[in-house]
């Protein structure tokens, strides 16, 4: 595993798109100390205070792992985050697909973009921007945590990110040998088996989720009874 660390960029997915692979260790991660342009999920930016978190991205070649498949790096990318911050703090759990939460409060994002080769995923960039020691946000963030606002401790980014890493490779190896995380996953879901309100085609709904399908889509039962299977374009949670 290699930590290549640098400065300022607009975000490190971005620039590990822009690497030439045949040149890129697997498991390398880029840590930036600065993302100007950080970028999240849904086309929204990642917000990041310079130096204050942890903003990095590791390029991954999950061979092993058929397209339809990239689900599966999804899990064990988001168990391993549940694995670093169960160290710090009690109870983090999963908000599908891939966000962490505490509570009702986002500590963590993750971003993965794949190429493919046939069938198979030939490489993938895994984003992950975790705050830590940040205490204020805009206010344009929705529901912001921190290591720091959870615990009141400052933390060293450096050391934090080695044990995140190796949080994340036991995990890799998990998937890399075939074991099925899905239970495990299922098992730090918010909000499984509670009814809350979402927002489904255009409409507000009362669901219940019960599960994940093989493909990661959610599986909900709505309170009238009707099974839905969504992506996430299709399906907004809504705040209480
Ligand atoms: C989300 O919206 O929850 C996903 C956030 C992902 C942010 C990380 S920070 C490191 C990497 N580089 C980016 O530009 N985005 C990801």
């Amino acid at each position: 595993m290699k930590i290549e660390i640098l400065d300022s960029v607009e975000s490190t997915n971005r620039y590990c798109e822009a690497l030439d692979l045949t040149q890129v260790e697997d498991f390398t991660c880029y840590w930036a100390l600065e993302q100007t342009a950080g970028i999240g999920q849904r086309g929204n930016y990642w917000v990041s205070a310079p130096g204050e978190n942890l903003t990095f991205s590791i390029v991954l070649y999950p061979t092993f792992l058929p397209a339809d498949k990239q689900f599966h790096l999804t899990e064990a990318l988001s168990l391993a985050l549940v694995d670093f911050l169960k160290a710090f703090i009690p109870l983090p759990s999963i908000k599908w697909p891939n966000d962490i939460y505490v509570g009702n409060k986002k500590i963590c994002g993750t971003l993965v973009s794949t190429r493919l080769t046939g069938n198979n995923i030939a490489s993938a960039v895994c984003g992950i921007g975790l705050n830590i020691n940040q205490t204020t946000f805009p206010n344009w963030v929705p529901n912001p945590t921190s290591l720091r606002l959870l615990t009141g401790k400052e933390y060293k980014l450096e050391p934090l990110l080695t044990q995140l890493l190796d949080c994340l490779e036991k995990r890799y190896t998990e998937l890399r040998s075939g074991r099925n995380l899905e239970p495990e996953y299922l098992n730090h879901l918010m909000n499984l088996g509670v009814p809350i309100h979402y927002i489904y085609k255009g409409e507000e709904i009362t669901a219940t989720i019960t599960g994940i399908d093989p493909y990661g889509h959610l599986l909900l039962t709505t309170d009238n009874g009707q099974k839905l299977c969504c992506a996430m374009k299709e399906i907004t949670f809504l705040p209480d």
